[in-house]
């Protein structure tokens, strides 16, 4: 065999092996047969709910997020804790993860147990209702392969150190994501998400409130900004509902916006304010503030990414019943 032939023939070898089996055995036809219509009937139930709840969006981007990092893709933040055992969407971290989010995915499942029973995973669900709702708000479409199984394990202490938090500094952050196959620039596009959504003022009052002098305490926040939050944020004790938007500029807009606005000061949580500060993720901000089709197309690619995050298919896992409980 000539060189180039063994080479190609090699290559090949590789590629098929660096695609792992739960990965390819995901399809864009997986309900062709068995719930042709599951598509429309998603896009139909989550259209209503975001039209009547337009914090449906955020709600069910973050729970996607929560759902595939800790553990893979498998609903299992969807599931309700029981006298025994205390599941994913009651650790600590969790709790602030908005109804409105679970509300779109037991909608969905509804509709579509009736349409066809105990055929569609709650897993493809959350993923495939994610990328609508994204769509719907203005960001980009990308494909979703379904297959996905339902998770039969939920525990609220399997959690730790899988999700990021805000005041993680950005070597943990970054460390988290790359634990899931995430490169910088990657893990910078996914948080683009901040374009939407809100931020509760417990997770910014120590930015804002501990030192008078905030702008010294933390640089990075325009002071204007800073007081703004401060008088939008003064009740929170009293009221721990209140909340602020991600994105001051343009909130319900999925655009570039939240990234123009990092060099200008106006992230609302520390670590949107660290990707601009550090300079390993600084060139990725600047690059998206720049231009908005390269940060749609970053997003897209990572979005699908981490829909493939630990995917359990074929005979593991099942498909659940009911989304908030195994069967
Ligand atoms: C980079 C590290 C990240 C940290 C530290 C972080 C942390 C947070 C925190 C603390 C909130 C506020 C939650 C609340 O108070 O209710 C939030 C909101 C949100 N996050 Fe992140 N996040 C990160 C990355 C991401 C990524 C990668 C995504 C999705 C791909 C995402 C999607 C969202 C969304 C959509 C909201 C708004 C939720 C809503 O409106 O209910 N975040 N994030």
């Amino acid at each position: 065999m000539e060189g180039a032939t063994v080479l190609a023939l090699f290559l090949a070898v590789v590629s098929l092996l660096l695609v792992s089996p739960s990965e390819s055995r995901l399809s864009l036809d997986y309900y062709q047969r068995t719930c042709p219509q599951f598509e429309k009937i998603i896009q139909e139930t989550i259209s209503n709910k975001q039209i009547t709840s337009p914090t449906a969006a955020g709600a069910t981007l973050r729970l996607f997020l929560h759902d595939c990092l800790a553990n893979g893709c498998d609903a299992s933040v969807l599931v309700s804790s029981t006298f025994f055992n205390k599941a994913e969407r009651d650790a600590d971290i969790n709790l602030s993860l908005p109804g409105d989010g679970f509300d779109a995915i037991v909608r969905a499942k509804t509709a579509l147990e009736l349409a066809c029973p105990n055929t569609v995973s709650c897993a493809d669900i959350l993923a495939v209702s994610t990328r609508d709702l994204v769509t719907m708000v203005g960001g980009p479409h990308y494909t979703v392969y379904y297959g996905r199984k339902d998770g039969r394990v939920s525990k609220a202490s399997a959690i730790e150190g899988h999700l990021p938090k805000p005041t993680m500094s950005m070597s943990q952050i970054i460390e988290i994501f790359a634990a899931k196959g995430f490169s910088v620039r990657e893990m910078v596009a996914l948080s683009g998400a901040h374009t939407i959504g809100f931020s509760h003022c417990s997770e910014i009052s120590n930015d804002i409130y501990n030192n008078s002098k905030f702008s010294q305490y933390d640089p990075q926040y325009n002071p204007r900004f800073a007081s703004g939050l401060q008088r939008a944020c003064g009740d929170y004790k009293k009221n721990p509902t209140l909340s602020v938007f991600n994105d001051i500029m343009t909130p319900n807009k999925f655009d570039n916006m939240y990234f123009q606005n990092l060099p200008k000061g106006l992230g609302v949580l520390k670590s949107d304010r660290g990707l601009y500060s550090d300079p390993r993720t600084r060139p990725f901000v600047e690059e998206f503030a720049a231009d908005e089709n390269k940060f749609f197309q970053a997003f897209a690619q990572a979005m699908q990414k981490l829909s493939l995050v630990g995917v359990q298919t074929g005979r593991k896992g099942e498909i659940r019943r009911r989304c908030d409980q195994i069967n």
